[in-house]
């Protein structure tokens, strides 16, 4: 038995007293269940290919697990993953977390980590936080996103974009959801997550699996859209020595 196999096990009783007959919700705990528990193993890999100890690299586990929590309660009692229509689920997975049955396992400066990594992985940036702290903040949030991308349907829209977020983004950067206005719209959201990842491993492991030219294909070949995809290659070529 693993030292975190009990982790697992409180988390799979959490998760397991919002089962329900109602379909919808079923189906939407049952996704975030796999969800957390890939992200939590990505997380281990991620922490163990930057060769942290191995407290730190249970940490990056135990963030992977939970920083999702409070999409059980979000969905069940909301019926959407839509934070704007709910509450902010990063924050609201932080408290969910420290009312958890587990903090004893973990010290004050840990308890700090987890919760600042948590209400930290859905935010547009990252502030200003110790070396240490932040690090477990980019191992979830490139973690999430390499999941993400694994599973995300692609989106069933013409080519409606924001003028707006097309000038963003030819430059190179990451967008804000709060911009967005058509359906369209989120494959530039999704393609822009490319800048805001932080270790090559993460985003070696994105191209490798075809994600990158997934996102980039989606994209027309309009004058704007060129640009942004050539943009972009020369972002990730530079990155990955390519
Ligand atoms: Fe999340």
């Amino acid at each position: 038995m693993s030292k975190i196999d009990y982790l697992y096990d409180w988390f799979q009783s959490y998760v397991r007293a919002y089962y329900t007959d109602d379909r919808f919700v079923m189906d939407r705990v049952l996704l975030k269940e796999e969800h957390s528990k890939r992200v939590a193993a990505s997380s281990a890999s991620l922490a163990e290919h930057l060769e942290l100890d191995t407290r730190q690299k249970i940490l990056a586990e135990v963030i992977g697990l939970f920083h999702d929590i409070s999409r059980f309660r979000q969905v069940t009692e909301y019926r959407t993953f839509v934070d704007a229509e709910s509450f902010d689920h990063g924050d609201a997975g932080a408290k969910e977390f420290a009312k958890s049955g587990i903090l004893h396992e973990f010290t004050a400066a840990e308890l700090a980590m987890i919760g600042f990594a948590i209400i930290n992985h859905n935010k547009m940036v990252i502030p200003p936080a110790c070396p240490q702290t932040e690090l477990f903040a980019k191992i979830i949030r490139d973690a999430d996103k390499l999941d993400i991308f694994r599973i995300l349907p692609p989106i069933q829209a013409d080519h409606d974009y924001s003028p707006k977020l097309i000038s963003q983004l030819k430059p190179g950067g990451v967008l804000s959801y709060t911009d967005v206005k058509t359906l369209a719209d989120k494959r530039l959201i999704r393609l822009s997550w490319f800048y805001d990842i932080y270790f090559d491993w993460t985003l070696e492991k994105l191209v490798e699996e075809g994600h990158l030219e997934r996102q980039l294909a989606a994209l027309p070949d309009t004058e704007d859209c060129v640009v942004i995809k050539d943009t972009m290659k020369a972002y990730i070529a530079k990155r990955l020595s390519l």
